[in-house]
């Protein structure tokens, strides 16, 4: 049987030469395959509390959105700057190959609610910590940071471990 890992390619120098990307289209695009990855990734919370599940741009959305329904709950988006429509919270952060800022609307989040955090990949950890800070700067309390894959070579999981977050991944 094909595991999740086994649905996701490589592609060589994208988008600069030397970064090896995992493309998460080809797990996307296959029923099996993302029914599988959704499913995994709830495993872990399987009775917790969650309010909100937030999925952060661009395919933390297809993975949050489907979370969030499977689960009942709502979704929040954190967007690259400037896409958001209303009044914002920001925080810059770096990552693989670049630099960027993230956004979430600044009413998105209730103090005290339970989070999920979702993406599809953990490379430096700069997103993830961008996202962790927007959220606990709303009073957000996550209950877990949950991805398809994990880079250990860039050090994003233990970056997050050591602010205290616990972290779930399908793959290497
Ligand atoms: C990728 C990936 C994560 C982030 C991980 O998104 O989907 O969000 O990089 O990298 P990091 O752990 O080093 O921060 P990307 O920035 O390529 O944006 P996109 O999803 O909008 O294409
Ligand atoms: N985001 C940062 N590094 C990445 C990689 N190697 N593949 C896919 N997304 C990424």
């Amino acid at each position: 049987m094909k595991s999740v890992k086994d649905y996701i390619r490589t592609i060589v120098d994208f988008p600069h030469e030397g970064i090896l990307f995992r493309d998460v289209t080809t797990l996307f695009s296959d029923p099996r395959g993302f029914r599988m990855a959704v499913d995994q990734m709830l495993h872990p919370y399987a009775g917790m509390q969650i309010d909100k599940v937030v999925g952060l741009e661009a395919r933390g959305f297809i993975l949050g959105g489907a979370i969030a329904h499977q689960l009942t709950l709502g979704f929040v988006p954190i967007r690259k700057k400037g896409k958001l429509p209303g009044a914002t919270l920001s925080e810059s952060y770096t990552l693989e190959y670049g630099e960027a800022v993230m956004e979430i609307h600044d009413d998105a989040i209730q103090p005290g609610e339970k989070i999920l955090l979702v993406d599809d990949l953990l490379a430096t950890g700069g997103t993830a910590e961008a996202g962790i800070k927007l959220i606990e700067r709303m009073g957000g309390e996550i209950v877990g940071c949950s991805f398809i894959v994990d880079l250990p070579e860039l050090g994003g999981r233990k970056k997050l471990e050591e602010l205290g977050m616990g972290v779930d991944v399908l793959c290497e």
